[in-house]
């Protein structure tokens, strides 16, 4: 039996509503777990919140409310983003829940009989916001080397933990865990930080400056310090969660993933609170980085707190969870910019994968009624070979292994060659000029054969990251998926998808995003008087309309140029020619908009360049500087090559 797949978020404070960085670190345990989930492993994924200590207290204060109700107001706001979210968490922790507080207690007892927990007098600097107590030499000019913040001396009496007991235990586990913290950069802080000689913990907060708190079971006048009480979540969730208790079948965890600023508290605190308690570490804890919004530092003062709902309402949560992991390595820090985020949904999610299912849905409809043809092994090409190695090599070895080291980004590139490959493959293969041939019957049934295979992979490997994505893919492509049923627990083979299916064109996957402009001064506009007349010159006569070819012609296929939002490259079927046209109409179409369209196009236009692409004639379409229509039929069988007159 393989190991459950144990996976955790940190739990969040619920000092405020939840904000891009909470939202990042849960899609990604998500991503993980639905991956797991997919290959049949059993999984727990876990999230929660932290609602005791300092902040939370004063949080409530602001608003004239209790702590607890403070807590129980604010915890739908992160229940309900994680549903808008898609996340599949198993089990949702608040540290305010008694049987979790029953748990802390009983650890603090157990710590305590060990001798491992006594009572000391401290004096430190001591930093309200980070809740610590800092030594001389830590203090930096009066400040708080953490968060910069002023601190201030103060006397204490409290009760420590013995986590220096533990410090060379902790650097032998290091030592032969090379995974136990990653990543590598990450594991050489925590090294970096038990250079030093490790301290003792303060493990209480005295009553008479913090009441907000799980009060400590050996002594009425303290409570808990909320970093002990927060990490025992990892634990405590287990013995009442799960359908049924489940410490000894799920810990230890498999990885806890956290942001950079909270590994030492996990690092060192937690691991040396396990070896004292004598429960196993977790495998690994993975740290991220941090987003910055418009290359400046995230704050409620700047005004710049992405906030995911308003994201996840104009853009959809599948755009959202592809562009956080998909922009920056997991372990490096990254930036948030509308710009960035609209250009990955137009070049990879619209024109790349959007484009490749309508395209090959289309196609098979129209070429193939509807249904998945059978490929002809005769006809069988290396152009179809090439892909399928390509497709199989994602599902069985790429994903696996980018997944395993948590290299979201690299999945997803690995994902999107397979879709560009898809893409070229169907512009080198032209289904619709095989369409014409009835000879060609069975390469172009090989061809879709193919494409629809690659779309069938596409999708079991797009799962994990855009779930409602998948399965709309699925339900386009007729393949009946049910994700819930563990698709990859056995291999997939080439083919498995079946021909016979029936396909069914729905909706665009990613509708292009305009970027949204900012209104320019408005120019002035020239009085109505002085507006030109009709100059009667500039009229033509019928002979000179005659000699303007227009044809009927039908767009085969379309895609951008690169660099333009503005120009679209078109090949069209002129009936007795195919043409290529570049045409000025992308800021209102997309290519997934017009292929397949009957349009009018000028046939006996000089060639010209456009940004360096031969344009073969021009298309006809409404609209004075900004294109509003393109110039179609309501008969949409008419003939290509047939004349406009
Ligand atoms: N309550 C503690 C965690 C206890 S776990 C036993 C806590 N909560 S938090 O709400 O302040 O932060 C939660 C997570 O959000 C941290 O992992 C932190 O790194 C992450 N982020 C906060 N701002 C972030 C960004 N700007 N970018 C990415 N992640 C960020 O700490």
């Amino acid at each position: 039996m393989p190991e459950p797949f144990y996976i955790t978020t940190p739990i969040y404070y619920v000092n405020d509503v939840p904000h891009i960085g909470h939202a990042y670190t849960t899609i990604a345990a998500d991503v993980l777990a639905r991956w797991h989930r997919l290959r049949g492993e059993e999984v727990f994924f876990l999230t929660g919140l932290d609602e005791h200590g300092q902040k939370v207290q004063q949080a409530a204060a602001k608003t004239g409310i209790s702590p607890q109700e403070h807590c129980d107001r604010l915890t739908p706001q992160f229940q309900t983003l994680w549903q808008k979210l898609d996340v599949s968490n198993d089990g949702f922790i608040r540290t305010t829940d008694a049987r979790h507080q029953a748990v802390v207690q009983r650890f603090l007892q157990d710590l305590h009989d060990k001798q491992l927990i006594y009572r000391a007098e401290y004096t430190g600097w001591y930093c309200t916001f980070d809740e610590r107590f800092w030594t001389e030499k830590d203090v930096d000019d009066g400040r708080c080397p953490d968060c910069q913040r002023p601190v201030e001396q103060l006397s204490e009496s409290n009760y420590f933990f013995r986590m220096s007991q533990f410090q060379q235990r902790l650097l032998d586990h290091l030592d032969a865990n090379p995974a136990f913290i990653r990543p590598e950069s990450r594991r050489n802080e925590v090294l970096g930080f038990l250079q030093k000689p490790l301290e003792d913990l303060s493990i209480s907060r005295p009553k008479a400056r913090l009441s907000w708190g799980i009060e400590l079971p050996f002594d009425a006048d303290y409570v808990t310090y909320v970093w002990f009480d927060a990490l025992v979540n990892y634990v405590s969730a287990l013995e009442y969660l799960p359908p049924q208790p489940s410490v000894d079948r799920l810990w230890p965890a498999t990885v806890h993933l956290v942001g950079k600023d909270i590994l030492t508290t996990h690092a060192v605190y937690w691991s040396t609170m396990l070896m004292a308690l004598e429960i196993p570490l977790p495998r690994t804890i993975f740290a991220h980085g941090w987003w910055t919004v418009d290359g400046e530092k995230m704050s409620k003062s700047r005004g710049n707190v992405v906030d995911p709902y308003a994201v996840v309402d104009q853009f959809g949560a599948d755009a959202f969870r592809y562009f956080l992991l998909r922009e920056i390595p997991f372990g490096q820090d990254g930036d948030f910019s509308h710009e960035s985020f609209i250009g990955r949904i137009n070049a990879d999610l619209a024109n790349g994968l959007g484009n490749l299912l309508s395209r090959t849905v289309t196609l098979i409809q129209r070429c193939c009624q509807g249904m998945v043809p059978a490929p002809a092994p005769s006809a069988v090409t290396e152009l179809d070979t090439d892909l399928q190695t390509a497709a199989e090599a994602l599902i069985q070895t790429t994903l696996p292994q980018h997944l395993q080291r948590m290299e979201f980004n690299r999945t997803l590139e690995a994902m999107w060659g397979l879709v560009q490959l898809g893409n070229q493959y169907i512009d080198k293969t032209a289904p619709w000029v095989l369409a014409k041939d009835p000879a060609e019957a069975p390469r172009l049934q090989t061809v879709l054969f193919h494409a629809a295979e690659t779309l069938r992979f596409l999708c079991l490997a797009a799962y994990p990251f855009m779930p409602q994505t998948a399965e709309e893919m699925a339900r386009q492509l007729g393949l009946g998926l049910d994700f819930s049923q563990a698709p990859l627990k056995s291999p997939i083979v080439w083919g498995g998808g079946g021909p016979g299916a029936t396909v069914v064109k729905g909706k665009a996957l990613f509708p292009r995003v305009e970027a949204v402009a900012t209104p320019s001064p408005a120019k002035p506009q020239p009085e109505a008087a002085a507006a030109p007349t009709k100059d009667e010159d500039s009229r033509i006569g019928i002979q000179d309309f005659q000699k303007v070819e227009l044809k009927v012609a039908k767009i085969l296929t379309a895609e951008r140029v690169p660099k333009s939002n503005k120009l679209l490259k078109l090949q069209v079927d002129l009936g007795s020619e195919q043409r290529q046209i570049v045409a000025g109409i992308g800021k209102k179409y997309g290519p997934e908009d017009v292929v397949g369209k009957t349009i009018v196009v000028v046939a006996n236009l000089k060639p010209a360049k456009l940004m360096g692409v031969e344009s073969q004639g021009m298309v006809l379409a409404a609209g004075d500087a900004e294109v509003q229509g393109l110039v179609t039929f309501e008969d949409q069988e008419l003939q290509p090559g047939t004349k406009v007159k």
